[in-house]
């Protein structure tokens, strides 16, 4: 992530931030995957109100005025910063679907952290260094995956540990083909959160860590170990009920053998072949007559420099 101290009454900000989607199987909660595809944020501090200008994704559907995340976040920002402002005009061109598990909501939340901070001058930059940037950011989100991947880009793994939340950056083999199939129907991950049980099997804890440690392996450097390193035993089959078709299209895809898992709380899902063969095999098997959804298919490249804030004066 780089950062500049940009601020001034009346100069905007501009921040870069990436979809991102987490789990990738058996990382329940704690792995994270940037893509590039990617939310734009213009701010600039105003005397008083909220001025929202919405294009893309959401422009009909998120939340007006003081609620919208990105405004939420920044208000959280200034709050630690110790100075709120009195206005905010906003201006989000967004390209991250809502509520269809590629991290909408923790690009929101890391857009309004890094432009609050950006307006803040060296003020933000002292309350908020990017360790506490990455704790409030998953205060806001309820876990870290999603913002960590959308911080610091490439394939992250987030933690709470006795120094708080934590995130361990990992660069993905070159030859990863990440592949997003988004259904037309989103999925809230409140709701997804639902139907997980509270304790799991003993065998299926032991067998979810194994496949943890191979996932990780797969990624970085022995991509054919990602089949069997995807699979996982904590959550994907307790929502399968919940989004068949992505359930389906899972196992169509992994019978072909091609890595695929539920993308974040879904109901996309994210396929993980390593050429451009494998890519199209993709496409081809989402796009089958028989089909249970009609399926976006996005050919996406490892976003790996994570959120970025843009200094115009260098254009
Ligand atoms: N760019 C945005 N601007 C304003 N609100 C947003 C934005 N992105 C997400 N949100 C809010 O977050 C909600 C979607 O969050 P949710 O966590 O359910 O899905 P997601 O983040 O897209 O997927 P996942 O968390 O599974 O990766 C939206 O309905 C909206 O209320
Ligand atoms: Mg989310």
């Amino acid at each position: 992530m780089s950062w500049t101290a940009v601020s001034s009454a009346g100069e905007s900000v501009r921040v870069r931030v990436p979809a991102t989607s987490a789990n990738l199987g058996p990382g329940f909660d704690s792995f994270g995957l940037a893509l590039a595809l990617h939310d734009e944020v213009s701010a600039r501090i105003t005397p008083a109100g909220v001025k929202l200008q919405v294009t893309g994704e959401g422009a009909d559907t998120a939340q007006a005025g003081e609620q919208h995340l990105v405004i939420r976040a920044m208000r959280a920002a200034f709050d630690v910063i110790g100075s709120q402002p009195g206005g905010i005009w906003l201006s989000c061109q967004n390209k991250v679907p809502h509520g269809f598990g590629l991290g909408s909501s923790a690009a929101a939340i890391v857009a309004g952290l890094l432009s609050a901070r950006a307006l803040a001058g060296p003020a933000g930059f002292v309350a908020l260094p990017d360790s506490r940037l990455l704790a409030l950011a998953t205060e806001l989100e309820g876990h870290p995956d999603n913002v960590a991947a959308c911080m610091r880009g490439g394939l992250t793994i987030a933690w709470r540990g006795v120094g708080g939340i934590t995130a361990a950056r990992l660069e993905p083999v070159p030859e990863l083909r990440p592949v997003v199939c988004v259904p037309t129907t989103p999925l809230a991950t409140e709701a997804a959160r639902q139907v997980l049980p509270e304790t799991v099997p003993h065998a299926d804890a032991a067998a979810n860590s194994a496949r943890a440690a191979l996932l990780v392996t797969g990624l970085t450097s022995q991509p054919d170990l990602l089949l069997a390193g995807t699979e996982d035993f904590l959550h994907q089959s307790y929502r399968a009920d919940s989004m068949p078709a992505t359930a389906a299209l899972i196992a169509r895809l992994r019978a072909a053998e091609i890595a695929a898992v539920v993308s974040g709380a879904g109901p996309s899902v994210l396929a993980l072949p390593t050429d451009d063969l494998g890519a199209r095999a993709v496409a081809r098997l989402a796009g089958r007559p028989d089909r249970e959804a009609d399926w976006q298919v996005l050919q996406l490249s490892v976003d790996s420099s994570g959120a970025q804030l843009i200094d115009d004066s260098a254009v």
